[in-house]
C-alpha cells in the first residue's frame, strides 16, 4: 500500500482535523502518502486533491471545521458518477479512500465499496445519529458549545424571569437536545411529538412554585421548530416563550480533548485496518472502545436507543 486519499464529508464536526492529523501521522510512519480530497465528495467527482504534508496537517489538531472543506452534492448517488470515482482513483494509483463524514457520507463510502473500491469510514457528525457507534466525533464538542452558549443566556433568562424555547441541531436524532437538557436539568426536552400541552404546563406551573426564576425546554429539529414550540404553548397557556434557533454555534469551535483523542485514534486505527487488508467497513465506539463494522450492515439500522453513558430514555425521563 502506496498512496490512500482522504475526504471530509456533509456536516463538518469538530475534531474531523485530529482524525486527519491521525491518518497521515500513521502512514507517514509506514512511509504511505496521503492525498486529501478537497470539498467532499465534489473533490471526488472532480478529482481535486492535494498531498497532505504532516506537520501542516497538525496545525489543524486544535481548529473546529475541515481543513479539507466540506459540501453535500446528490451527484455522489448516481452509479455512473460512482464508476468515473473509482476509474479516477485507480488511474490516480490511489489503493483505498477513506471517508470521514456522517450517515449520509457513509452511504456513498459504502456505494464505492460495492464498486469494488477499498473504502474505511470514519463516524464524524454533532449529530450523533450513526447507527451502530455510540459516539461519532464532534458530538461531545457539540454539546460543550450548547451548555457554555445556554449557560451565558441563563443569566438573561434568570434576570427578567424568561422562559426559553431552543431550538438545537440533530437532524432526525435527540441527542443534543437530550444531553444538553440533561446537562442544565431543563424544564423540558422536547425529542417527541407524544408530549402533551398539559405536561408542558404543568413543568411551567412546578418550576415556578419551586421558586425558578427562568425555564429552559430544548427542542430537536426533527421534532418541531422553536417558534411552532412558542406558538404552541402561548396560544394554551398565558405563558410567554422566547424561541432560539441556537444554530451553527454549536458545530464549530475548538475540538475538546475528547473529540481531539478519539479524532487521532480512528484516524491511525483506520490505517492501520487497511494495511491489514480491511475495508468496506466503519469504526465505531461500542463501550470505550474502538471497533469496526460492517458498513452494509450499518447503513442499514435506524439509529434507534443507541446513546453514550448507557442510559436508556427512561432514565431520561426520571431525572428530570
Ligand atoms: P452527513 O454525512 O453529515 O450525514 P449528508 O447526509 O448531507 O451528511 O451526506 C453527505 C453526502 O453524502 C451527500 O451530500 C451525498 O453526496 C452523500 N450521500 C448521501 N446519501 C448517499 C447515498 N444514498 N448514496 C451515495 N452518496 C450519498
Ligand atoms: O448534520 C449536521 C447538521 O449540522 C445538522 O444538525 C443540521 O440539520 C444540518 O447539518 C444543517 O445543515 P447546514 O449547515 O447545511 O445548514
Ligand atoms: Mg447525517
Amino acid at each position: 500500500m502506496d498512496k490512500i486519499a482522504v475526504l471530509t464529508s456533509g456536516g463538518d464536526a469538530p475534531g474531523m482535523n485530529a482524525a486527519i492529523y491521525g491518518l497521515v501521522k500513521e502512514a507517514n510512519s509506514h512511509g504511505i502518502q496521503i492525498s486529501g480530497f478537497l470539498e467532499g465528495y465534489k473533490g471526488l467527482i472532480n478529482n481535486h486533491s492535494q498531498v497532505l504534508d504532516l506537520s501542516m496537517v497538525k496545525k489543524y489538531l486544535n481548529r473546529g471545521g475541515t481543513l479539507l472543506g466540506s459540501s453535500r452534492t446528490e451527484n455522489m448517488k448516481n452509479n455512473d458518477v460512482q464508476k468515473n470515482i473509482v476509474k479516477n482513483l485507480i488511474d490516480s494509483n490511489i489503493d483505498a479512500l477513506v471517508v470521514i463524514g456522517g450517515d449520509g457520507s457513509f452511504q456513498g463510502a459504502h456505494a464505492l465499496s460495492l464498486h469494488g473500491f477499498p473504502v474505511i469510514a470514519i463516524p464524524a457528525t454533532i449529530d450523533n445519529d450513526i447507527p451502530a457507534t455510540e459516539l461519532s466525533i464532534g458530538f461531545r464538542t457539540a454539546l460543550h458549545n450548547v451548555v457554555n452558549t445556554v449557560d451565558i443566556i441563563m443569566d438573561s433568562a434568570n434576570s427578567h424571569q424568561h422562559i426559553y424555547g431552543i431550538e438545537v441541531m440533530g437532524r432526525r436524532a435527540m441527542d443534543i437536545a437530550i444531553w444538553a437538557g440533561l446537562a442544565l436539568d431543563a424544564e423540558g426536552i422536547i425529542n417527541s411529538r407524544d408530549i402533551t400541552i398539559e405536561e408542558i404546563i404543568n413543568k411551567l406551573d412546578e418550576s415556578k412554585s419551586l421558586g425558578h426564576r427562568s425555564q429552559l425546554f430544548f427542542i430537536a429539529e426533527g421534532i418541531m421548530s422553536c417558534f411552532e414550540f412558542q406558538e404552541w404553548v402561548e396560544n394554551n397557556s398565558d405563558y410567554k416563550i422566547h424561541p432560539l434557533v441556537l444554530g451553527h454555534i454549536q458545530r464549530g469551535g475548538t475540538p475538546i480533548y475528547d473529540d481531539r483523542i478519539l479524532g487521532m485514534a480512528m484516524g491511525k486505527y483506520a490505517l492501520e485496518l487497511l494495511i491489514r487488508g480491511i475495508d468496506d467497513v466503519n469504526l465505531a465506539v461500542e463501550q470505550q472502545h474502538i471497533i469496526y463494522r460492517n458498513l452494509s450492515d450499518t447503513i442499514s439500522y435506524d439509529k434507534t436507543n443507541v446513546y453514550p453513558l448507557n442510559l436508556n430514555k427512561e432514565n431520561y425521563f426520571d431525572s428530570l
